[in-house]
């Protein structure tokens, strides 16, 4: 019997980074997937395939001796077939990629949490997220835990470390596009940057995380109201913040400026450092603004919020 999940990748509208330090951040989900397909095997071995590799590997392996990038999959394996005289055969498909801060990584957790504890019973969505988590942990350990909640409940929400999520109830219509840098990124090693910057600069971090707090309460009455041009402008701003904590670079930049000429507004998503930056726009825009970066050589595509969290089949 063969168990299936899959998760869909995550845009963070505001508020990455400062959420690992409490603050509230407002994140969606897009309608780009991962899909992951796990079958009981007699062998007690855990196999792992995946478009970037493969591993196998006897179960009760000591978690700190792996390396590779499937750990989070034999973390989640291993906890699953516990006292089982039994093997696991993990087939991953994602759409998401990689190392571009749109939570390829989190939607292979929550899939992976999701797909393989299926094979035993029933499974909450709770449950999912509480295992994700664990899992993520293995390669990054200070996640915040936005990117696997947002992976695993869908849709448009406010998440801070200590109330978890609140759905955004209004379900805006935002037209996103995405534009990638196709330069890979840690966020394990942006998150410890940005952990640099807070050290050395206690007084204006703390500025900065009261700004970033006000802005996101800001934009969700815009949400609210509607009012999509003056979210453009929290966008515009809020990049500025990250600006400030040192996670952009040359190219990031020059893709900002771009966006933001063009569209509502433009800023890093996820840890920055190399990744995706997205822009608010319309459908108007929409094909001008796609063009405009295709031109220049980007990779880009445009996307909506995703209101379906992940799914198991
Ligand atoms: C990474 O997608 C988002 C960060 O805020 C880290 C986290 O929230 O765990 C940089």
């Amino acid at each position: 019997m063969k168990s299936k999940a899959s998760a869909p990748a995550k845009v963070i509208l505001f508020g990455e980074h400062f959420v690992v330090y409490g603050v509230k951040a407002i994140l969606c989900s897009i309608n780009k997937r991962v899909t992951v397909t796990v079958e009981k095997t007699s062998e007690r071995k855990i196999f792992i395939n995946s478009k970037i590799g493969k591993l196998v590997l006897e179960p009760d392996k000591s978690i700190a001796e792996i390396d590779s990038p499937l750990k989070p999959f034999y973390y989640l394996a291993n906890k699953a077939i516990k006292n089982k005289d039994i093997g696991l055969h993990i087939e991953i498909d994602s759409e998401i990629p990689l190392g571009a801060g749109l939570g390829s990584s989190s939607a292979c957790c929550v899939a992976g949490a999701a797909a393989i504890f299926k094979l035993f019973g029933e499974i909450s969505k709770e449950k999912i997220l509480e295992l994700a988590i664990e899992a993520e942990k293995t390669i990054f350990e200070n996640t915040s835990g936005a990117d696997c909640t947002v992976c695993t409940y869908g849709g448009i929400m406010e998440y801070d470390k200590i109330n978890g999520f609140k759905k955004i109830e209004d379900e805006p219509n935002f037209q996103l596009v995405i534009v990638n840098s196709n330069i890979q990124h840690s966020t394990q090693s942006m998150v410890s940057k940005v952990q640099q910057f807070k050290n050395e600069n206690k007084e204006e971090f703390s500025k900065l995380a009261n700004l970033e707090s006000k802005l996101v309460e800001e934009v969700l009455k815009l949400v609210k109201e509607k009012k999509t041009k003056e979210i453009g402008e929290k966008i515009n701003q809020n990049q500025k913040y990250l600006e400030t904590l040192g996670i952009s670079n040359n190219e990031l930049t020059k893709m900002i400026k771009i966006g933001q000429k063009s569209s509502f507004g433009a800023k890093i998503t996820g840890s920055g450092g190399g990744g995706c930056i997205f822009l608010l726009t319309n459908e108007s825009n929409l094909q001008n603004i796609l063009k405009e970066f295709k031109d220049s050589n980007y990779e880009c595509f445009s996307t909506k919020i995703d209101f379906q969290g992940v799914n198991t089949f």
